[in-house]
């Protein structure tokens, strides 16, 4: 029987990696939920960010081909210990080169793509709203100042 994919993609696929959620509520937690409108497969892909802007955890689960998979899981190896920056620069033709991905299944690597770019653009805009709840507005501490020298 022939078989159609490359050994790395089926080693991925019979053994994926970081399967599994973080807490979505964790501030910490970025979220990327992605779907390719040409087959209908979903990926979701979390990432934990450190204080030190690097990512310390990433976690994935995957509805969709087998390539959609090894590139899910093959994702959350490549980008654990990077900065935002880094992994943001991740780009799916290097996850098909390594993953030897035919040219008809490269749009199963770009859902890995978008995916970690969504995770991180989710953790952003968390960080920036727990910066803003954290700042008070100049108007409220001014206003605070003037009651209590009155
Ligand atoms: Fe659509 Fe693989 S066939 S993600």
């Amino acid at each position: 029987m022939k078989r159609s994919y490359h050994e790395k993609v089926i080693d991925h696929y019979e053994n994926p990696r970081n399967v599994g959620n973080l807490p979505k509520g964790d501030m910490d937690v970025g979220t990327g939920l992605v779907g390719a409108p040409a087959c209908g497969d979903v990926m979701k892909l979390q990432i934990r960010v450190g204080e030190d802007g690097v990512i310390s955890e990433v976690k994935f689960k995957t509805f969709g081909c087998g390539s959609a998979i090894a590139s899910s899981s093959y994702m959350t190896e490549r980008v654990k210990g990077m900065t935002l920056e880094q992994a943001g620069a991740v780009k799916n033709t290097e996850i098909a080169k390594e993953l030897c991905l035919p040219p008809v299944k490269l749009h199963c690597s770009l859902l890995a793509e978008d995916a970690i770019k969504s995770a991180i653009k989710d953790y952003q805009t968390k960080r920036a709203k727990r910066t803003a709840a954290a700042t008070p507005p100049p108007s409220a501490s001014a206003s605070t100042q003037t009651a209590a020298h009155a």
